[in-house]
């Protein structure tokens, strides 16, 4: 079974109604490639969510940035998956980098939120990915799987998990991976999960890449043939993001 090319668009903790509006108008106005050919999805900050879902054209998802880890109560300044549901919000970004390093959410806590998730019938975008100074040492590989064993331990039914690769050294520094680097370790993650959960799994699982992906780098990373797409942070506030999702027809003789 082919995998559907992805493409999601972390707008992280930017944003003004006004500028949201720009961007979600840009988006409606493009010409890109059918739903059969790309699954394209926007993660606006939370706050911006209903202005988004109301206005984007109905071809294109959204995502929330994060939630919270179990069923909602007292947790002051948290957002439940349940909110997320009643919102009629389909996707949640989970285990970024910048809430994994900043905020110190571990491996567990990531998988435990994946579960939760899940559970309460979001689609996950689940994130990996090394820093320098572990790719520097050699570990990426044994970081990434302990990053994704954690959501493996807790999750049965993987129809609804996207992973982003998103190695942190590529991340807003506009120091992409090259095309070989994202194949090496997306390669490599399916080949985890071949073993560790199914052969199903493995075929089927979109892993997309982030870090730095813009309109000028998209189609040699999209032709790489574990490559399914992308999580895009700053090209997609801009309308090279109308590009990115137009080199999902790299794959289309797939
Ligand atoms: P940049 O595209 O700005 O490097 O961000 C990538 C990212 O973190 C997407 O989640």
């Amino acid at each position: 079974m082919a995998r559907k090319f992805f493409v999601g668009g972390n707008w992280k903790c930017n944003g003004t109604t006004e500028e949201v509006k720009k961007i979600v108008t840009t988006l409606n106005e493009a010409e890109v490639p059918s739903e059969e050919i790309v699954e394209v999805v926007v993660s606006p900050p939370f706050v911006f969510l209903p202005l988004v879902k109301s206005l984007l054209r109905s071809d294109f998802h959204v995502s929330a940035q994060n939630c919270w880890v179990r069923k909602g109560g007292a947790f002051t300044g948290e957002i439940s998956a349940e909110m997320l549901v009643n919102l009629g919000i389909p996707w949640v970004i989970l285990g970024h980098s910048e809430r994994r390093l900043i905020l110190i959410e571990a491996n567990e806590f990531v998988g435990d939120k994946v579960a939760y998730a899940l559970s309460q019938g979001l689609k996950v975008i689940a994130c990996v990915g090394e820093t320098l100074e572990q790719r520097e040492s050699g570990s990426t590989m044994a970081i990434v799987s302990a990053q994704t064993k954690e959501i493996a331990d807790r999750v049965s039914n993987w129809a609804n998990v996207v992973i982003a690769y998103e190695p942190v050294w590529a991340i807003g520094t506009g120091k992409v991976a090259t095309p070989a680097q994202a194949q090496e370790v997306h390669a490599e993650l399916r080949k985890w999960l071949h073993g560790n959960v199914g052969a199903e799994v493995a075929a089927t699982t979109r892993i997309i890449y982030g870090g730095s992906v813009n309109g000028g780098n998209c189609k040699e990373l999209a032709a790489q043939p574990d490559v399914d797409g992308f999580l895009v942070g700053g090209a997609s506030l801009k309308a090279e993001f109308i590009d990115i999702i137009k080199s999902a027809t790299v794959k289309k003789s797939d």
